[in-house]
């Protein structure tokens, strides 16, 4: 049982993550994909939140919302905390953007109990961690550590818009990104609080939990040329029929990420062309998302899969090109970091569990510029990437305090 709260924190984070929330590009869900009119308006509304909390505010040229609030030591390595406020399509409203408010509530409450610490604290809402829309990497957090790689202004949505004109539309600068990139002497540590997204921390009764590792991702997009075709004149043995060759690729991509139990793999976008209910499917264009804490058996997993739509494609006279665009390498946090959140819970009456994140977060690409770590918050029936996601606000208020006495162990 943790120790009693007046919840403060808590409201005062669900306050700020309403608020949040209206900035959506669809009427009646919220999707808030990179550089949208929406980011646009999250952006500014985090860094209204930001100047607020007393931090010296700007948005980045990638449109990262950067915060700072100077130690009394101005020159000593600095402490981040952030996570993201871009959304997947239909999103919860706590993936990403409860990193994000807790990192403003421990600015707040560091200022509202007098405390100036040592080293500066810069909170960070990072803008393309989902990669939804474009087929980037955990882009605008990964050109802190200077590893932004040049040919993502260059992918597409989509609708066809290229991201370097996406961006120049938002207000960023694609001349500027090299300008980003951090000094890692400058850097002590990164945290990151993120709400779960699966179900072991409500299985085991606790509020909160400290990341031991992040597994590794591949992601590609995948095209398969067939032969439209009426569909009630052309015999079943003469067809090339597109989305028939996917719906066997399908059932390879999930019988691969079947194969171990620490395995996933995922097709989570299939376009179909021409797309009319008489005529045998010309083209499918389709996304593999597969995932492993280990990355030779990723790796190997990927191959498979890929081997094995290789052979259906040739079976069936069809087309079949696939282009990973996202190699992200399994990411262990560091322990040191680990250690300070597992007392900071101790300190509030709660058991530290250790667990792995089966999703992909920021923290891998800050992981490369200095020291990370990430406490993950409990979410109901572990569901996320769903406009069913929550929390309590107990919880958000659980993990204020856990991040406010972490921040305290590192800085003050
Ligand atoms: O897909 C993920 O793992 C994360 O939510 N971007
Ligand atoms: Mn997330
Ligand atoms: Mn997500």
């Amino acid at each position: 049982m943790t120790t009693s709260s007046d919840l403060s924190l808590g409201r005062r984070a669900m306050a700020l993550l309403d608020e949040l929330a209206r900035h959506s590009d669809e009427s009646g869900r919220l999707t808030r994909l990179y550089l949208s009119p929406a980011h646009r308006q999250a952006a500014e509304t985090t860094l209204r939140f930001m100047r607020e909390a007393g931090l010296d505010s700007h948005i980045d040229p990638l449109g990262t919302v950067v915060g700072r609030l100077e130690g009394a030591d101005r020159d000593a390595p600095a402490l981040i905390i952030g996570s993201h406020i871009d959304t997947v399509v239909d999103a919860g409203r706590f993936d990403g953007t409860l990193g994000v408010v807790l990192g403003i509530v421990t600015i707040e409450a560091l200022r509202a109990q007098g405390i100036t610490p040592a080293c500066p604290i810069e909170v960070l809402a990072f803008g393309d961690e989902e990669n939804a829309r474009f087929p980037t990497n955990l882009s605008t957090s990964y050109a802190l550590s200077g590893r932004y790689n040049p040919a993502w202004l260059d992918g597409q949505d989509q609708d066809g818009v290229v991201l370097r004109d996406a961006l120049t539309r938002f207000g960023g600068d694609p001349g500027k990104i090299d300008g980003i990139a951090r000094n890692p002497a400058r850097y002590r540590g990164y945290l990151e609080v993120h709400i779960e997204q699966g179900p072991l921390l409500e299985v085991r009764e606790l509020p909160v939990g400290i990341v031991s590792a992040i597994n590794g991702i591949t992601r590609a997009r995948a095209t398969v040329i067939g032969e439209a075709g009426h569909a009630g004149t052309v015999p079943m043995s003469m067809r090339r029929d597109a989305l028939a060759a996917v719906a066997e690729m399908i059932g390879i991509v999930e019988r691969a990420g079947s194969t171990r139990s620490d395995t996933v793999a995922t097709v989570g976008v299939a376009q179909v062309q021409p797309s009319a209910i008489n005529v045998i499917p010309a083209r499918v264009d389709f996304t593999l998302d597969a995932r492993s804490p280990d990355d030779a058996v990723r790796h190997a997993m990927v191959q498979d899969i890929v081997s094995e739509c290789e052979a259906a494609a040739q079976r069936r006279g069809v087309g079949f090109t696939i282009e990973p665009f996202m190699d992200s390498p399994a990411t262990p946090m560091n322990k040191n970091l680990m250690q300070h959140l597992e007392e900071a819970v101790e300190s509030i009456g709660a058991a530290p569990l250790r667990l792995p994140s089966g999703a992909g977060h920021d923290a891998v690409a800050m992981a490369a510029l200095c020291p990370a770590a990430m406490l993950f918050v409990r979410c109901k029936g572990g569901i996320s990437h769903n406009p069913a996601e929550s929390i309590t606000v107990e919880d958000a208020d659980t993990a204020a305090r856990v991040l406010i006495e972490a921040v305290k162990k590192i800085v003050v």
